[in-house]
């Protein structure tokens, strides 16, 4: 009789198993590994951000798919869902990419999305890369896209260069006069000479600045400023955004002239604002930079690579995407960064990772598996 219980139990089990493919609930980080859903699917969201609203984290991010073709965002922005931020909702694709045939301005080349809540709209808003079909990553423009629902869907508004007709708070002299970079188009990667003797803002007056890598940062006083890789990717710039998000004031800073940030995260601890960001190296990783300031729009200093005991010197084979306060929890931060995998981009890894603090300064090391209540 004993024996059939037995049986009976683990069949039922076995069965249950079989039709929930991850019946196991994660309690940890496991940075680098497969991370998977709700379905036991590894969670589809690179590039992204996360966005904290009514009691849950929502994690926006690039959908990739197989292969090197991959590395495009084929399909749009995905969004998961969680409460504990071990365990992901697949909540769908947030923005979807249109098909080519379409015309539609909402193409492959859709990258770093992130999103905030206007608490005075009460709209959802993404900000995100985009590049239109064709031009490579010359086009440089921020797309944006509004949804009343945090999951979606979003609704496309339009895409711009940032800032025309504007100069920075910080700006130079050698802005306002001609300049050898008139019409003058550079590699992204690197410039033959000195970014303000080259005078790419002023190329870019009329039109708007270049804005690549990006992300949203919403300060206490509800102001949202949209911070960029601009002028050819070498100088990254902080631009205020208008009270309902959608567009930018024409208010913005340069800052790190020359120094070709990339993947910025930034986040605000205790009134100083800090900022983590990636050198320009493509998928490839590389050692990672941060800095504070009092302001937003600078003085900024650059406090050097915030890894320890990151011997290849390649921000632990990542590269910044967001830095996560945990709700609740005071100065818990998480780093999120991507590994990515160029060959197969839908492998690409999420690396998250513990924020401590030193004085002024903050570290990150290297962990195999955590958890939040360890820190
Ligand atoms: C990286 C950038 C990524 C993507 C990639 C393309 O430097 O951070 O978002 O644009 O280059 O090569």
């Amino acid at each position: 009789m004993m024996k059939n219980i037995y049986a009976i139990f683990f069949t039922v089990l076995a069965l249950f198993s079989a039709c929930t493919s991850k019946p196991v609930a994660d309690d940890s980080f496991k940075p680098g590994e497969i991370w998977s859903d709700n379905n036991g699917i590894h969670i589809n969201a690179h590039g992204g951000g996360i966005l904290f609203d009514q009691g849950k984290y929502y994690w926006f991010g690039e959908h990739k798919t197989e292969g090197e073709q991959g590395n495009l965002a084929n399909v749009g922005v995905h969004c998961y869902s969680s409460s504990d931020l071990y365990n992901w909702t697949d909540e769908g694709i947030a923005l979807a990419v249109m098909p080519e045939s379409s015309g539609s301005d909402i193409e492959k080349g859709l990258e770093r999305p992130k999103v905030v809540k206007n608490e005075k709209t009460g709209k959802y808003i993404m900000w995100f890369h985009l590049e239109p079909k064709g031009k490579g990553y010359k086009g440089a423009l921020s797309g944006v896209a509004v949804s009343d629902n945090v999951t979606g869907p979003y609704v496309y508004l339009k895409a711009v260069r940032p800032s025309a007709g504007h100069y920075p708070v910080n700006v130079l002299d050698i802005h306002k006069g001609d300049s050898p970079a008139q019409n003058q188009n550079f590699d992204g990667g690197s410039l033959p000479g000195n970014v303000d003797t080259l005078n790419i803002l002023g190329r870019d007056m009329k039109g708007g600045q270049m804005a690549r890598d990006m992300t949203l940062f919403v300060d206490d006083d509800g102001k949202a400023y949209h911070i960029y890789s601009s002028e050819e990717n070498s100088t990254l710039h902080i631009a205020e955004l208008s009270d309902d998000y959608l567009s930018h004031t024409g208010k913005y800073g340069r800052f790190f002239p020359g120094r070709f940030m990339e993947a910025p995260a930034m986040f605000k601890r205790k009134g100083k604002y800090y900022l983590m960001m990636s050198g320009c190296t493509g998928w490839s990783p590389n050692q990672a930079r941060s800095a504070v300031s009092d302001n937003i729009f600078g003085e900024w200093k650059e406090l050097g690579d915030p890894c320890i005991g990151d011997t290849t010197k390649t921000t632990f084979h990542s590269q910044s995407t967001y830095i996560l306060p945990v709700q609740g929890k005071e100065d818990c931060y998480i780093y999120m960064g991507d590994r990515w995998n160029p060959k197969d981009a839908i492998d690409g890894r999420y690396v998250w990772l513990p924020i401590r603090f030193d004085g002024d300064r903050f570290t990150i090391e290297w962990t195999d598996q955590w958890k939040l209540n360890e820190q």
